[in-house]
């Protein structure tokens, strides 16, 4: 059974800060972006870029370490994307894209990481976009979206989010239709959807309850603002051992069920229940976030 790599953690890092960009060195997340968007002050900007320039000499535990520009329609995204070009294109795995609005601002910025590739020798195609959809019209086009090329991921931004729609409370909005969306519009192109930051970093429980909500809905991750968020955010994301070897037995126990020897049937009755194929595709998905995490069956099926 293959499966990918996780994307329960997307660690955001403030590109003008050298302590955090220092701390984050060890962070154990699986992704981690160094910030030139909101996290960094229109006057910190140009050093950000030049600490971002130095940081790609030091070595980063996270497993895909990208890089959030400013969106197109700033002012700053030129000076970003030359600073791709200059060599920061040539150690990131992708570029986080903020306020993308329209399948065509991913064709733009795809043609700008198509000459970042090249002058600095790397394959086209190589460096993917993690589009965020923090806005109305972001919302609306998010089909072709996540379908376009170079995208392989959805996140929400739900402060941009809530901005645009002039929400003044999240608990009035809850902002579920807006991540029902961009879920499926994701599931639909089959890439990842990650849910954004919860901005209350001290706190933890609000943290883990807009985590638990996205997680139940079928997310792959969330946004860390906080080393404090990182362990929740895992331990949500993440089956427990033995959700994982539930999903692992049914697996066995289907593939025992619909094989010549044990009767070569498309529905049968397991454990009180009727599995069939949609079983065996909602067991999967359980098994494979678990083992994109590393955890291994500690049981088996027995006929
Ligand atoms: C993140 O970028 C947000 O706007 O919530
Ligand atoms: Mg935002």
């Amino acid at each position: 059974m293959s499966h990918s790599r996780s994307q329960r953690s997307v660690f955001a890092v403030p590109g003008s800060s050298e302590k955090m960009i220092g701390k984050a060195l060890d962070f154990q997340v699986d992704q981690l972006f160094l910030d030139l968007e909101d996290g960094v002050a229109p006057d910190a900007k140009a050093a950000a870029r030049e600490l971002i320039n130095s940081a790609g000499q030091k070595k980063f535990t996270a497993p895909l370490v990208s890089i959030r520009v400013n969106a197109l329609e700033s002012a700053w995204i030129d000076a970003d994307i030359d600073l791709l070009a200059a060599g920061v294109g040539r150690w990131i795995g992708s570029v986080i894209l903020p306020k993308v609005r329209h399948v065509d601002d991913i064709k733009v910025f795809s043609d700008a990481l198509t000459k970042v590739e090249k002058s600095v020798n790397r394959e086209v195609g190589s460096i993917t976009i993690d589009a965020q959809i923090e806005s109305a019209q972001g919302l609306v086009n998010c089909e072709a979206i996540a379908s376009a090329n170079r995208v392989t991921s959805l996140n929400f931004g739900p402060a941009d989010f809530m901005a645009d729609l002039g929400a003044t409370a999240e608990e009035v909005t809850s902002n579920e239709y807006a991540l029902m969306k961009i879920l499926v519009a994701a599931r639909a192109a089959g890439i990842a959807a990650i849910d954004g930051p919860t901005l209350e970093v001290r706190d933890i429980s609000k943290f883990e309850k807009s985590s638990r909500i996205s997680a139940a809905m079928g997310f792959d991750g969330k946004w860390v603002l906080h080393p404090d968020q990182i362990d929740s955010c895992h331990a949500i994301f993440t089956p427990t051992q033995e959700r994982f070897d539930e999903a692992s037995c049914l697996l066995e126990a289907y593939e025992h069920f619909t094989s010549s020897s044990g009767g070569a049937k498309g529905a049968a009755i397991y454990k009180g229940a009727m599995i069939d194929e949609a079983s065996r595709k909602m067991a999967l998905s359980v098994y494979n976030r678990g083992a994109a995490a590393g955890l291994r069956a500690s049981r088996h099926f027995i006929a």
